[in-house]
């Protein structure tokens, strides 16, 4: 696997591996990398000829008094579980190659309405900050394609329409979330979980679980958020947001409709756990038949 630091060297790279008519994958991580990573570089294999990885601490996206200078930083380890599962290049920037005029000179790209809501509501310019530095990842490296984990729900379908709204030429797929045994789903900030908060961490899962069937047996979306918000205080989390909405856009569902869009919903959660803010999601179709 190839290290690059450099813009220069990694268009270089990209330009050699165009006039051999191999098809590149992307898959843009902040580091701290685990096994849910690692299904994004092999759905990242399975799709193209060669698979750059980034790695990342993008400033732009963290909020004052958010973890921007704890966030772990493990590049060599990074580096080493990118190779064995097979990425060709790893392309780790540093700051100033990314923003060379500084941080608060750069160029944002803002996607409306999308990026305001859920997780953009808490944490104000953090969806501005990740649309500005995946649409420099994707100029810079020029994949065919780029994968983004389902995890960070709210964020695959920004990327998606920024994609869009800018007419990039880059198809995005979004991966299914890995979780661990016991349903918690993997981020880089479980690391940041004492033991005990480990043990309750799951309930943000269960409770995903306990709202969609719920939901699939005539509940009201508002209840079912209610009910949520209430449990996830109860085993010790400070709640954020529970909240049912359509999987294609994000919007509140009209509970009289009958439309397609407005039976294939999602739960978005996001609740603080001791130092660590953990997110989750979990895709509740109406229509489906009893599992
Ligand atoms: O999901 C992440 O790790 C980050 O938001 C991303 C997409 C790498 C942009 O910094």
């Amino acid at each position: 696997m190839e290290r690059i630091e450099r813009l220069q060297r990694l268009r270089e790279r990209r330009g050699a591996w165009r006039q051999a008519g191999l098809r590149v994958a992307l898959v843009p991580t902040m580091g701290n990398l685990h096994v849910g990573h690692l299904s994004l570089i092999h759905e990242a294999a399975a799709r193209a000829e060669r698979v750059v990885a980034s790695v990342f601490v993008n400033p732009l996206q963290f909020g004052a008094g958010e973890d921007f200078s704890q966030y772990p930083r493990t590049l060599e380890h990074d580096a080493d579980m990118l190779r064995d599962a097979g990425c060709d290049l790893l392309f780790a920037p540093a700051e100033a190659e990314v923003y060379p005029r500084g941080r608060a000179a750069q160029t944002v790209i803002e996607v409306p309405g999308l990026g305001d809501q859920l997780c953009g509501a808490s944490r104000p310019g953090h969806f501005r900050g990740v649309a500005t530095v995946v649409a420099k990842l994707l100029n810079m490296v020029q994949p065919e394609v780029a994968i983004f984990g389902e995890k960070d729900f709210q964020q695959l379908l920004i990327i998606r329409r920024m994609v869009d709204d800018l007419d990039l030429p880059v198809e995005i797929v979004g991966a299914p979330i890995v979780r661990e045994r016991d349903g918690l789903a993997m981020s880089s900030r479980n690391s940041y979980l004492s033991a005990a908060e480990r043990a309750i961490a799951p309930r943000l899962y269960a409770n995903l679980v306990t709202a969609a069937a719920r939901l699939r047996s005539g509940a009201s979306c508002a209840a079912v958020e209610h009910e949520a918000e209430q449990a996830l205080a109860a085993a010790g989390f400070e709640p954020d947001y529970v909240s049912v909405r359509r999987r294609s856009d994000l919007a509140t569902p009209d509970a009289l409709s009958d439309s397609a869009p407005d039976r294939a919903l999602i739960i978005l959660a996001a609740a603080r756990l001791g130092r660590a803010r953990l997110i989750d999601n979990l895709a509740c179709d109406l229509d489906a038949p009893p599992a």
